[in-house]
């Protein structure tokens, strides 16, 4: 037998096994009574992709009438936040109103989001609820193609996401305060032990919570994902104040993106209770033109545009009329001889201005160990500083009724036990 010839009884048998098989799958498949139709090819099964929260939430920039929600997904999404009062009603008993991620007139699509909710009430808990819908397709004009819904669950056991708005009318405040992290996560999430218990109104990130801002991840494994489920199930915001190492990365410049603030800068101001707070920042920490910062830093300059910021603020209406002043700061009031030169620059700018304007305490980190001085012992200020290590957190409580003020400083270490106590009065 030649080529040929084996090749054309080869392919005739084959044919003959196909047109058996096929005849056979028919007869399997479709009853004798049915009507016979054309085959169409099966269809592949339609398969969306589903979007998951991937770190969050966290709330910050929190004021008496609103607070900004931020969490991200696993893949490109538009997102939203529903809101409810915490009075006790189901979450379904009725539409609850949606504030959408947006900018400028856009819903924004991508995978962090931040959502600002507006037109609350003082010092009130309202319930929220984090909702997303992954973008299948995005062509622009063309075609915009939004997938199924996905939610925070609200049923079978599980609670909403909560925050209480700030409310300057109580007459105590409380809070935690930890720094210097250096994306030593198991320390931070030892030091949030017990803070569903502890009922405070927000806990201040106080600079150096990473070594620097290379990525998105790094601030997620270093503290952001254990911030989440400890300080945002507990339904406590969070306050960023940048240190020195903020400063350096490639991602360095997206910081305010995951922690925005009311006036846009490093630098902001709010009230709490009887207690003004001022986020100072303070910038690098060597001179701008060190061989590190490869030409990049301005530091100084954004110093000395702070330094005009706040001179405006300690003679606002606002900043006199509160009874408490408390000042957050990365760096420590410098001293002449051993402070490096950001901390002179930055001292040399910020503290005459803040030196007779009833400040009761300055709270700082830094050092990575506690030290405490009394009012003028260090860098010419007229009041207290208390210096955070960077394994401990500072637990404050502010009170004023009857014309006295009070304000406790214990520091705790990761145990939970208290190592070192100061009280402040007024
Ligand atoms: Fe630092």
């Amino acid at each position: 037998m030649n080529s040929k010839l084996i090749f054309s009884v080869a392919l005739f048998f084959a044919l003959g096994h196909f047109v058996g098989l096929t005849k056979a799958s028919a007869q399997a498949s479709v009853p004798a009574s049915a009507p016979v139709q054309a085959e169409a090819p099966a269809a592949a099964p339609f398969k969306e992709p589903s979007v998951r929260l991937a770190v969050g939430p966290w709330v910050t920039r929190v004021t008496e009438n609103e607070f900004t929600v931020l969490w991200t997904t696993n893949m490109d999404a538009a997102a939203w936040v529903e809101v409810a009062p915490d009075d006790g009603t189901h979450w379904y008993k009725e539409d609850r109103p949606k504030f959408y991620d947006s900018y400028i007139g856009r819903r924004r699509l991508g995978k962090l989001h931040s959502v600002r909710v507006t037109g609350l009430k003082p010092g009130t808990k309202y319930r929220y609820r984090l909702m997303q819908q992954a973008v299948l397709e995005n062509s622009g004009r063309t075609r915009v193609i939004l997938g199924e819904g996905w939610g925070t669950p609200v049923i079978s056991g599980k609670e909403p996401y909560s925050v209480r708005t700030l409310d300057s009318s109580k007459d105590s405040a409380s809070f935690w305060v930890v720094n210097d992290i250096h994306e030593r996560d198991s320390v931070f999430r030892n030091l949030m032990k017990g803070i569903d218990k502890a009922k405070l109104d927000f806990v201040v990130f106080n600079g150096d919570m990473t070594t620097q801002i290379e990525n998105e991840g790094q601030m997620m494994d270093g503290y952001l994902r254990s911030a989440s489920k400890t300080i945002s199930a507990a339904g406590v915001p969070i306050f960023y104040n940048r240190g020195n190492h903020e400063n350096r990365g490639v991602y360095a410049d997206r910081l305010l993106d995951y922690f925005p603030t009311t006036t846009g800068e490093c630098w902001y101001a709010f009230r709490e209770g009887p207690v003004y707070f001022l986020m100072l920042d303070c910038g690098e920490d060597k001179p701008d033109d060190d061989i590190r910062y490869y030409g990049l830093s301005v530091s100084q300059e954004y110093r000395e545009q702070e330094a005009e910021w706040l001179k405006k603020i300690v003679s606002s209406q606002e900043y006199k009329a509160a009874p408490l002043h408390v000042v957050i700061y990365h760096m420590v009031p410098a001293d002449p001889k051993t402070s490096w030169y950001g901390e002179q620059q930055a001292s040399k700018l910020f503290m005459p201005i803040l030196n007779g304007t009833g400040v009761d305490v300055m709270l700082c980190g830094h050092y990575h160990k506690y030290s405490f001085f009394k009012a003028g012992e260090r860098g010419d200020t007229d009041f207290p500083v208390v210096v955070n290590s960077n394994s401990d957190k500072l637990s404050v409580r502010c009170s004023y009724t009857g014309g006295k003020g009070k304000i406790d400083v214990d520091v705790v270490d990761q145990s939970g036990k208290v190592i070192h106590s100061h009280h402040f009065t007024r």
